[in-house]
């Protein structure tokens, strides 16, 4: 399967990338219209689901047939006697009823960056967000807290896109010396719950603004974990950070300005014992900025998001934490373009 028009002759990478926002939008589409979940229970004829999704049938077979020739559908049969159904895949991960649904950062990808990123230029040449903060909006966070709704789309998105990263986290670090943790910016306590299950010696703290609170209660609740598993209402710029042997940031860094950043790290260093550990884990940029292109392409969506927030490298990390008092370092792999920044006070 290649999405270039002229594989063969020589721009195909460059083709690729280019019209890389026609498949792009072609799956975001898929999962605002809910073509997966529709198709969780039956196989349909693209007549059956294009009426059950309420669409023109100018686009339908087009729309269906793409989606087939980019590995997101299967189809048994030709034409108009030919049924769509979902591959082992899609199945599993866009079907909004199952609980491994990462369709979360999809749809906020279609509703908000999606836009936004058509802006780039703008944002490359003003060092300014291109986000609702342009429109006379507020910040992402304020928007996000003013509604509710949005709120809960955010907080699911995360989900989507740190559950595989926490999990490798909580399989490849050494939890067995440590008693506590704290996951500060902790969502709906994703990585405190998996952090718990994993490891029945921890308790665990998930630390968010009030907002979003009642949100993680609700999560950790229905993963059965209050006993291990509490919150705390606090905002991370003001107020000191609950004590723990761990810390965790999943993702909150690189939200943040350098002076903020550092902020966050002398934060955490002041609520750590000796010998505890601060993880930060992000898309982490390779230390000579060639390889890890999610990294990168993350650090220009915060400039659409935020302006002057960055990501960064292990390198970055650990000078940073190394003026904030921390003593060892290290960086730990966790998957695709995910790792863990370590560091030891
Ligand atoms: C990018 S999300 C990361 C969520 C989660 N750690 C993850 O990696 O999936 C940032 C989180 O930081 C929280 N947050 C933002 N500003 C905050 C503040 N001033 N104090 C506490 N939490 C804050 C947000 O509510 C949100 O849950």
């Amino acid at each position: 399967m290649s999405l270039s028009p002229r594989p063969e002759s020589g721009p195909g990478r460059i083709f690729e990338v280019g019209f890389g926002f026609w498949s792009s939008k072609v799956l975001l589409t898929a999962v605002e219209l809910d073509v997966f979940t529709t198709l969780a229970d039956h196989p349909m004829t693209g007549e059956e689901l294009g009426r059950a999704l309420r669409l023109h049938p100018r686009g339908i077979y087009d729309f269906f047939d793409a989606l087939v020739a980019l590995g997101f559908l299967e189809r048994d049969g030709d034409g108009a006697q030919g049924r769509y159904r979902n591959t082992a895949e899609t199945a599993r991960l866009l079907d909004r009823n199952q609980p491994g649904y990462v369709g979360g950062i999809l749809e906020m990808l279609n509703a908000r960056l999606y836009g936004f990123w058509g802006d780039l230029g703008a944002g490359l040449r003003t060092g300014r967000p291109q986000n609702e903060l342009k429109r006379g909006g507020r910040s992402m966070f304020e928007t996000l807290y003013a509604d509710p709704a949005r709120l809960e789309q955010f907080m699911v998105a995360m989900r989507g896109i740190s559950t595989g990263n926490f999990r490798a986290l909580v399989e490849k670090f050494d939890f067995s010396q440590y008693d506590s943790l704290c996951d500060v910016g902790g969502a709906t306590g994703l990585l405190s719950t998996l952090a718990a299950r994993r490891h029945p010696h921890l308790t665990c703290i998930s630390f968010d603004l009030p907002e979003v609170e009642p949100i993680a209660k609700r999560w950790i609740v229905q993963e059965g974990l209050s006993d291990r598993v509490s919150t705390v209402a606090g905002d991370f710029l003001k107020d000191p950070l609950p004590r723990a042997d761990v810390i965790t940031m999943g993702m909150i860094l690189h939200d943040w300005n350098l002076e903020k950043k550092r902020h966050l790290i002398r934060a955490a260093y002041e609520a750590l014992p000796e010998g505890g550990a601060l993880i930060a884990i992000e898309n982490l940029i390779d230390d000579a900025r060639r390889e890890n292109a999610f990294g990168l392409l993350m650090s220009l969506n915060m400039l659409i998001e935020f302006g002057d927030a960055f990501d960064f490298t292990g390198a970055d990390f650990q000078g940073w934490c190394r003026e904030a008092g921390f003593r060892e370092f290290e960086v730990l792999h966790l998957e695709g373009p995910c790792s863990a920044a370590i560091a030891w006070k």
